[in-house]
């Protein structure tokens, strides 16, 4: 992915200094996973350390991890926006904000291009940001969670079809055990889905 995370640092680096916004790639294997992780944007951690889901993010990464039966290695995580959207808060402090329309709007192509270059066996998107992303804004992940769907993944001349298995994102859930209860059933279905191969 040298080339492509280039590409990315090139383009960028037009916008922004580096200084202002550290861009956070994508990792891990790259080469037709079985399964493609998304989320959102990178926090606070994974700026510091330019890796994505580290700190929190990383310990529920860790929860998913072990439910079903992979290893972080064996996957390729990364997110739609590979800044760390920020607004400063009133006490002054600079806090996480999702990301606006134009920050997705300049990483979704590349997104794209990500996706087509990795050839992931599954993507796994994690909550509403990556989903829109891949299938529109009508999709939302309160009924698409858990359940097959497909997204076609236009890059230059071409466009395949992509399975895509759509969850919650664990940030999102922390303080609802419902949606936990769902959380943790959906994970099930995605191992029995990745046992029958
Ligand atoms: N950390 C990430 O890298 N992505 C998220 O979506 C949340 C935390």
């Amino acid at each position: 992915m040298e080339q492509f995370n280039h590409k990315l640092t090139q383009f960028f680096s037009h916008l922004w200094p580096a200084e202002e916004k550290v861009l956070v790639f994508g990792e891990g294997n790259a080469d037709h996973p079985a399964i493609m992780l998304i989320g959102e944007a990178p926090g606070e951690q994974e700026t510091l350390q330019r890796r994505p889901f580290v700190g929190k993010a990383g310990k529920n990464l860790d929860g998913f991890l072990q439910v079903v039966g992979l290893q972080r290695e064996a996957l390729y995580i990364t997110n739609v926006v590979k800044i760390r959207p920020t607004k400063v808060s009133e006490k002054g402090r600079l806090s996480n904000r999702p990301p606006n329309k134009e920050e997705l709007a300049l990483f979704t192509p590349f997104l794209m291009e990500e996706i087509w270059r990795v050839q992931p066996r599954l993507i796994v998107t994690l909550g509403n940001t990556p989903l829109k992303a891949l299938m529109g804004a009508k999709a939302v992940i309160g009924s698409l969670h858990g359940s097959m769907q497909t997204a076609t993944v236009a890059h230059e001349k071409q466009s395949a079809d992509f399975p895509i298995f759509p969850l919650y994102h664990p940030a999102s859930i922390i303080y609802n055990r419902a949606l936990q209860a769902v959380y943790q059933a959906d994970l099930l279905a995605l191992k029995a889905l990745l046992a029958e191969g």
